[in-house]
């Protein structure tokens, strides 16, 4: 399959996206002998690729992982400001898993990260719509126009997002859990439609990705999915069916 370069050499382990663009850019990258440009596309399984001179080098093995992410870490590979992240989580070893979609470093929950670059791209395609639901717990009182107002077209940052499935979760005394359930994975998605609808938001969980959840896997620590699951998951994202 036809890839982006610097998504390949990521998923290789070269460099990361950024600094593969700027290999790119500088002429270091070549494709059947031919010098790449950037915005060039190769296939792995069928391109000659060099970096530097040296052919890329044997396929990773192909991993998929379900992360229990905390909150605190960041949702990149590498931060400029030294902060932790997922890839802090995973065995050094992994190489790089790139994260599916992208939680917020205050949000916990789960978070997928492969190299399969095929599954990357069909569960990051808007058009696929993979449910997503997350656990929010509010502070005080939950008005029911607030839910309302969730569950109906919302207008976030000048832009429609589809209405949410609205339930509560769990009744406390001064405080609620909220399930609220989207399709879509906009920056900051659920914090922006709570505040729209007034509520404010003291924590955020995702605790499902289709038919994935979080079952057995504690906080801050990571499965690898099961070959029926990548099946199921690639199946599913063809289906429009999770
Ligand atoms: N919505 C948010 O507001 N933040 C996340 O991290 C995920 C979804």
């Amino acid at each position: 399959m036809k890839q982006r370069l610097q998504k390949i050499l990521s998923m290789y382990g070269v460099a990361s996206r950024r600094t593969a663009e700027r290999l790119i850019a500088e002429g270091r990258v070549k494709v059947n002998g031919q010098k790449a440009r950037l915005g060039d596309s190769a296939d792995p399984d069928a391109d000659d690729i060099e970096v530097g001179g040296r052919p890329l080098a044997g396929r990773p093995e192909p991993r998929t992982v379900l992360l229990h992410k905390p909150r605190g870490v960041v949702c990149t590979l590498s931060d400029e400001k030294g902060r932790r992240t997922v890839r802090d989580l995973l065995p050094p070893d992994w190489g790089r898993l790139a994260p599916v979609g992208r939680l917020d470093i205050g949000t916990e929950g789960l978070l997928l990260l492969t190299n399969d670059g095929a599954l990357h791209q069909k569960l990051t395609h808007p058009s696929h719509g993979i449910e997503k639901e997350y656990h929010v717990w509010i502070e005080g009182d939950v008005p029911v126009a607030a839910v309302k107002a969730m569950s109906l077209p919302m207008v976030i940052e000048g832009r429609p997002v589809q209405p949410a499935r609205v339930s509560v979760a769990r009744r406390g005394a001064a405080s609620f859990v909220l399930s609220v359930t989207i399709h879509e994975g906009r920056h900051h998605q659920v914090r922006l439609m709570c505040a729209e609808a007034g509520l404010a938001v003291n924590r955020l969980k995702r605790v499902r990705l289709g038919f994935l959840t979080l079952e057995g896997v504690p906080y801050g620590s990571y499965r690898e999915l099961k070959p029926f699951e990548i099946k199921r998951l690639h199946q599913a994202t063809h289906d429009h069916a999770i």
